[in-house]
């Protein structure tokens, strides 16, 4: 059988923290190194620009996600990794699905409806008060980076669904009307990938800034573990691990008999403040390693840029020749002569 080909992006807006870690990356990678795959990663810096206008912003969230994948032993040798800004060609394929897309399916979109909402909401006379059509066409842009490639399947989180559902309406419309160019797309969600509490308890996200960047130096860390809201349960208090933001974390980490034994701890009444360093010195070792990786990787942006090109070059020798083939399906050609 043929290898399938998986696909993911990660917009460029802030800093890979560890919810990110073991909700999308170390799923990614683990499967980077599988050879029935053919991982297709790339950082979405267009898809940036629909949330950020701050250049600098943008700028170095692309080179910290660079260096927190490759940090972390992306095997660059299976996977294609690039940035989206590198292939032009998903820029043109926008452009012939916007024009196979109706408008009604981009209305029905969650992300453009929630802030449509929100401006009901805050009773504002305009709907659509702040909303750019980068926002309102973005399941467009998403359905030409998964297309261009012909992804089989997308690992996305429960929040991206729709979009995948969209990006297979889109091809189907775009195979009814040229012709059979494009492999229908399939969401995955595994349920086995952890959803992580954040600082305030509620889940961890650069939306509610209550995130642990994944590679802070060891003393931030080490403060950030000991913002952690607990409850008010003393010492010795018999202590219940479910909802606990201390155990989720630990939990996403450990193996199986190390997250047993942390729960007989709770129910013998462990201190918050005990299981705090228990936390800080299980993550610190865990990612001690990667994180010196990912400083060394910093300091040589070099290496990173080579690293993208040679993903650009790669995944170019398959969208240049391809979006050719899909110009002469929709009538744009030179003249036969
Ligand atoms: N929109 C996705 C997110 O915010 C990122 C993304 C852009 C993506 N293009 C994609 C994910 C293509 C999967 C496939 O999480």
């Amino acid at each position: 059988m043929s290898k399938q080909t998986v696909l993911t992006g990660i917009t460029t807006t802030g800093t890979p923290h560890l919810g990110n870690y073991v909700g999308a990356i170390r799923p990614a990678i683990a499967a980077s190194k599988d050879a029935n795959f053919a991982p297709f990663y790339f950082l979405a810096d267009y898809h940036a620009l629909i949330k950020c206008h701050e250049p600098e912003k943008v700028r170095q969230s692309s080179l910290e996600i660079a260096a927190t994948w490759l940090a972390l032993g992306l095997d660059t040798s299976n996977a294609v990794f690039y940035r989206q800004s590198d292939v032009p060609e998903i820029m043109e394929l926008t452009w012939m699905l916007t024009c196979v897309t109706a408008k009604g399916l981009m209305n029905r979109s969650h992300a453009y409806k929630a802030s449509v909402a929100d401006n009901e909401h805050n009773g504002e006379n305009d709907p659509d008060k702040g909303i750019n059509m980068g926002l309102f066409s973005y399941p467009i842009l998403m359905a030409a980076d998964i297309l261009m490639f012909n992804a089989h399947k997308v690992p996305v989180g429960k929040d991206q669904i729709q979009h995948i559902e969209m990006a297979r309406d889109i091809a189907g419309r775009f195979n009814h009307i040229y012709g059979e160019h494009f492999v229908l797309p399939e969401a995955i969600i595994d349920a086995n990938t952890a959803t992580l509490l954040g600082l305030d308890g509620r889940k961890m996200s650069k939306s509610y800034n209550n995130t642990i960047p994944l590679f802070e130096p060891e003393k931030k860390l080490k403060k950030l573990i000991n913002k952690i809201k607990t409850n008010s349960q003393e010492p010795g208090d018999p202590k219940d691990p479910t909802d606990c933001t201390l155990f989720s974390i630990y939990q996403a980490f450990a193996n199986a008999d190390e997250v047993a034994a942390v729960r007989q701890r709770y129910a013998e009444g462990i201190a918050w403040g005990e299981m705090k360093q228990l936390l800080f010195d299980y993550i610190n070792a865990h990612v001690a390693p990667a994180r010196e990786r990912y400083d060394d990787l910093m300091q040589n942006p070099q290496h990173i840029e080579e690293q993208l090109q040679e993903g650009a070059r790669k995944a170019r020798a398959i969208s240049a020749p391809f979006i050719k083939e899909l110009r002469e399906a929709v009538g744009i050609s030179r003249i036969a002569l």
